[in-house]
């Protein structure tokens, strides 16, 4: 199976137009301003969000690409804005291998560079007439309602899977979803396939988040680009963690409480690593990452026959199995 960056290179010209119409959305006269917000799209990301718009786009007509790639660039736009405010949300001091903007130019400018991507989003989906831009619009919602329903949880040691489960659909999965969903309708798509483009991309972006989360834990902060511990030095609740919890007699448990709401040195976070390895937390919430992506792969079943096909296939595959080359 390729790896990520070969899936990627296989799809490079469309990468570089990405790039470029990133580039190009962005630009104003305010120099501090374009120099910052150049700052995080020129730093790379997987660019998972923009290819998956133009292969949906590809599986549901005839059209060249290039009429859906401001839609693209405008989701990645949204995506790159959230991770800038993320950032500042997570007190985290690297990003797609480069010192985050907040700790770079400040929070207020951390905010307004978000701000301004967010404002430049919308005005690439408006392009698209009013239903394309109701679905990227809503996404965005559902963004802020899974990052606030994360916030009101740090530290909740009660946390259910099945609320962890709501957290990331909303954060994550539901903009996958809208990628695909923006596409299928600016490329008038049948229902039909609309629906297996949507399912495929909603469970891929699951078993994303899920895999992201276990990364935080045994990934390799170099090879991710961004550090890793974070969410436990930030309380987040995420499933290693709830399955810790679950399967750990009471004695574990208040160490790992009282380690989690205490911790922050290196030491405590390699406890907590241990302990999660040791539990069968880890190997669980891979079970579970791999389960969406299976349930992803399902969605593609009898759509047809197209190469975009199965480099979706592909890449459903490739979301969980990085794990072994990024830890
Ligand atoms: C990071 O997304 C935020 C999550 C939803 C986990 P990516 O891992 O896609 O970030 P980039 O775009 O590649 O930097
Ligand atoms: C994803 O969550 C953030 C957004 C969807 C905006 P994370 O907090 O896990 O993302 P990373 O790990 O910082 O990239
Ligand atoms: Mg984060
Ligand atoms: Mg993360």
């Amino acid at each position: 199976m390729r790896d990520f960056l070969e899936w990627q290179l296989g799809l490079h010209g469309k990468v570089d137009e990405v790039n470029q119409r990133l580039m190009e959305a962005v630009h104003t006269d305010q120099e501090d301003l374009y120099r910052m917000s150049l700052y995080t799209i020129e730093a790379g990301g997987k660019r998972f969000r923009p290819l998956l718009t133009i292969l949906a786009y590809e599986i549901s007509c005839d059209q060249p690409y290039n009429k859906i790639l401001d839609l693209a660039a405008g989701y990645e736009l949204i995506h790159t804005a959230s991770l800038i405010h993320d950032d500042i949300i997570d007190n985290a001091s690297v990003r797609r291998g480069r010192p985050t903007v907040n700790s770079v130019d400040g929070l207020a400018n951390a905010i307004v560079v978000g701000d301004y991507l967010f404002a430049k989003a919308y005005e690439l989906g408006s392009r698209y007439g009013t239903t394309v831009s109701k679905i990227m619009a809503d996404a965005s919602s559902r963004l802020a309602e899974g990052q606030t329903l994360e916030a009101v949880n740090l530290g909740n040691l009660d946390l259910d899977e099945k609320t962890y489960l709501e957290i990331i659909s909303n954060k994550t999965a539901r903009f996958f979803e809208a990628c695909a969903f923006g596409a299928t309708t600016a490329a008038g798509a049948d229902e039909k396939l609309s629906l297996s483009l949507r399912d495929f991309a909603y469970n891929l972006g699951m078993a994303f988040q899920v895999t992201d989360d276990i990364l935080d834990i045994v990934g390799d902060a170099t090879k991710l680009g961004k550090p890793t511990f974070t969410d436990l030095r930030h309380n987040a609740m995420t499933l290693p963690v709830i399955d810790t919890l679950r399967k750990s007699d009471e004695n574990t448990r208040n160490r790992l409480k009282h380690a989690l709401l205490n911790g922050g040195d290196e030491s405590v976070d390699r406890e907590l690593k241990d302990l999660m390895v040791q539990t069968g937390a880890i190997d669980y919430s891979f079970s579970v990452a791999k389960e969406f992506s299976g349930k992803a792969m399902n969605s593609l079943k009898n759509t047809g026959k197209s190469p975009d096909l199965h480099l979706l296939m592909e890449l459903a595959m490739i979301v969980v199995e990085r794990i072994e080359e990024l830890s």
